[in-house]
């Protein structure tokens, strides 16, 4: 019962009670002086003379009074109740809310605006309710502004438009306008959410130029690393290869001049060991610097990894299937696809533990594919090339970032236990391609 008494209006039920009250009094003063003058007034007022003929008419209708007072106070309640939400949620919604309507010439005009919207735009409430919707609007955006307003049919939403808004004291607020279209009193209304997001751009900005420096850095690293390769490897092809040569005549000589003998045999083991020196020095030599790229063209480059890998690995191969793809990538693109690959085969021979690999490359309108495919231990995906996980490589990261250099794309598919799927996908460039110069 409190529940239902509570916020009741007891005015109305009061106000009715009176109501009441004048009734009976005024039915029991027209009665006698119309019609029972034997009865006194006093008489007539409290007993209901003359009797009416089956009840007691005054008081029930008295009493039907204080109903009809506490219908009407329980009707006014709802209605409040509904309005204090409304306003609550107008109110208290933390983005601005501009309601509109078109007047006679087809202009936006407002019929009501939440307190955000004032304390968004800088103004009173009755203030901004009498401003013209243009001047809280950049000149220059209002059409798009009503654009957004306008153009979706009844009952739609508009797609968010961003849109300059000004402030009260010309300062501009960036904002993400959404509107809904309404019918209000058999009126087109418009349901404007006015989202701030001025301190959002500045951030999305911000996070998009340190993602460009981030990649202009990435990409000189690369360069930077191509190019300290080359000289390393150039280093050890001319400088050490020429002297461990050298060495190696020496010795020959020295030997060639000597006796058969103990002494002899170890000089024969140093020489084999220095070959095999020679040997891994060109190795190092060739694997830093991919100067086959530029003797043998691209196609052929990858058939020397892969001879390389299988003569230095116990590697077998379930098929290998390489179009021809020479002079279809500029020299930058041919590197990366080189370094990718490499990579590829090298995480297969590191990681994978495979004993059937597969190595597809073809050719399409337009671009070529590469797939190597292995069935070997796989991994996790998701953790491994989350950034900063703890076996996050730079492997992997490198080749992502070779590939959006080039304008390729590159897709791992792996599962622990199910092998390993690398394809990257690259589009062929159609202006001349630039000699191989690596
Ligand atoms: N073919 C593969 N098979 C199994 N695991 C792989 C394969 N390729 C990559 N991985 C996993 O991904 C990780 C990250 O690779 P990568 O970025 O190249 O770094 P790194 O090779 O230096 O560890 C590896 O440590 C390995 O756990
Ligand atoms: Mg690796």
């Amino acid at each position: 019962m409190k529940g239902f008494l509570e916020g009741l209006d007891f005015r109305l039920i009061l106000l009715t009670s009176l109501g009441g009250a004048v009734f009976w009094l005024f039915d029991a003063v027209l009665d006698y002086w119309f019609e029972t003058g034997r009865f006194t007034f006093t008489q007539n007022l409290l007993y209901d003379y003359p009797a009416h003929e089956m009840f007691i008419v005054r008081p029930i209708i008295f009493l039907f009074f204080i109903f009809f007072g506490f219908v009407l106070a329980f009707l006014v309640r709802k209605v409040k109740r509904n309005e204090l939400v409304y306003t609550n949620l107008f109110d208290n919604i933390n983005d601005a809310i501009f309601v509109t309507v078109t007047d006679e010439k087809g202009n936006l005009e407002f019929i009501d605006v939440n307190r955000r919207a004032c304390s968004l735009f800088g103004y009173q409430k009755d203030e901004l309710m009498k401003l013209p919707v243009p001047r809280v609007v950049a000149a220059e955006e209002y059409p798009k502004f009503v654009s957004g307003v306008l153009r979706q049919p009844n009952g739609g939403n508009s797609t968010p438009s961003e849109v300059t808004m000004i402030h009260k004291d010309g300062h501009k607020i960036l904002s993400e306008v959404n509107t809904t279209d309404l019918t209000l009193w058999q009126r087109s209304t418009y349901l404007s959410v006015i989202r701030d997001i001025t301190e959002i751009k500045k951030t999305a900005n911000k996070l998009i130029n340190s993602e460009q420096q981030l990649r202009v850095l990435t990409a000189r690293l690369l360069e930077a690393q191509e190019n300290e390769r080359k000289r390393i490897s150039a280093g050890l092809h001319d400088e050490l290869g020429q002297a461990l040569m050298h060495l190696k005549f020496k010795l020959s000589a020295l030997i060639r001049n000597h006796d058969p003998g103990p002494k002899r045999e170890d000089c024969d083991s140093v020489l084999h060991y220095m070959d095999q020196t020679i040997d891994y020095v060109r190795k190092l030599s060739r694997d830093l610097s991919p100067t086959v790229l530029e003797e043998l063209g691209l196609t052929s480059a990858l058939h020397y990894l892969i001879e390389e890998f299988s003569e230095h690995y116990e590697l077998s191969w379930n098929s290998i299937h390489l179009d021809e793809i020479d002079g279809l990538f500029s020299s930058q693109a041919q590197v990366a696809i080189f370094r990718v690959f490499q990579e590829t085969l090298t995480n297969v021979v590191r990681h994978a533990r495979a004993n059937e690999i597969s190595v597809d490359v073809t050719r399409e309108e337009g671009r070529v594919i590469f797939a190597v495919q292995d069935n070997g231990s796989g991994f996790e995906t998701d953790e491994v090339l989350a950034s900063g996980g703890a076996q996050a490589g730079i492997g992997i990261p490198s080749m992502q970032e070779r590939m959006r250099m080039i304008g390729g794309s590159l897709e791992i598919l792996s599962r622990k236990g199910e092998g390993t799927r690398v394809s990257f996908v690259v589009p062929v460039e159609t202006r001349d391609v630039e000699s191989v110069a690596v």
